[in-house]
């Protein structure tokens, strides 16, 4: 990252492959001025933490679309409330799957670009957001694995997700999510800036033209390569924090936390800008 960015967003590097702080004031986001090189940093860090910024839900969207096209979860849905609480969402349950490393957006033809989360009430314990870094352990891999990986293909399902928080499902739960569909998409994502990234997580069912035990493999050792601790950050929050990851190039997860909790989070989305491919 250049030096001069850095300056001009008052910005910090958290680890050394993810992650960095802004200290630019909330009048300096809203501006809009830093947009550019928000954008920059952000491709570039994947995760950017603004600290206790305390963004109300106009001054969120206000902030959200001076990056990019604002998303909204369902028609004239702008802001999405992200909580296990299901008097407060009603489709909290499918939430559950979000404590698993993930991508948002695999089911769609092109996933969003990235995710802004705030947090409004917090959890006693547990409730940390983590990420890693995809484009980041892709570069690190050996040559060979690079080799070898490079064409592969993945079949993804929001119905593989439900296994994970729910062994047994119900025959109608599983319908339900296999509604949803399957798709198949690239291991390695090639983006049009010619950087690669790994396309892994919870959505993943097997690796194409693999035997199972062989894909399976594959499919942990990659998710244990991406989140070791030098691609990852743990994001504990405090109230007011927002933050913004690239969900082009990192994958995240709640750690796990009650859901009597009360946890809060409103997130909005930026429109995605380039296909799997
Ligand atoms: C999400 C998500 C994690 C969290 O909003 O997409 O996965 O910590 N959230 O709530
Ligand atoms: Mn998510």
């Amino acid at each position: 990252m250049s030096a001069v960015i850095q300056e001009k967003l008052k910005s910090t590097d958290i680890n050394p492959f993810i992650g960095s702080h802004v200290h630019l004031s909330k009048d300096d986001l809203l501006g809009g001025e830093h947009a550019s090189d928000l954008r920059q940093l952000l491709e570039e860090r994947g995760v950017l933490v603004f600290p206790e910024i305390h963004f109300s839900d106009e001054e969120q969207v206000l902030f959200t679309k001076t990056l990019g096209e604002l998303a909204p979860e369902r028609a004239g849905e702008l802001l999405y409330k992200v909580t296990l609480d299901t008097k407060a969402n009603a489709q909290a349950d499918y939430l559950k799957g979000s404590m698993y490393w993930h991508l948002d957006g695999t089911m769609n033809e092109v996933p969003i670009l990235a995710s802004i989360l705030s947090a409004k009430v917090l959890s006693p314990t547990g409730g940390n957001t983590e990420f890693c870094n995809t484009y980041a352990a892709w570069e690190q891999l050996p040559d060979e694995d690079k080799q070898m990986l490079e064409e592969l293909r993945v079949e993804h399902s929001a119905w593989n997700s439900l296994f994970y928080y729910d062994p047994e499902p119900s025959l109608a739960k599983a319908r339900e999510m296999m509604a949803i569909g399957e798709r198949v998409l690239p291991l390695v994502w090639k983006h049009r800036s010619g950087r690669k990234s790994l396309v892994i997580g919870c959505t993943a069912h097997h690796v194409e033209g693999m035997g199972s035990r062989e894909s399976a493999e594959l499919l942990i050792r990659l998710r244990e390569w991406a989140t070791q601790p030098q691609f990852s950050y743990s994001h504990k929050w405090s109230v007011g924090d927002t933050v913004i990851w690239d969900n082009t190039g990192t994958m995240h997860r709640a750690t796990p936390y009650d859901p009597a909790s009360g946890r809060m989070m409103l997130r909005t989305k930026l429109q995605g800008e380039e296909p799997f491919a």
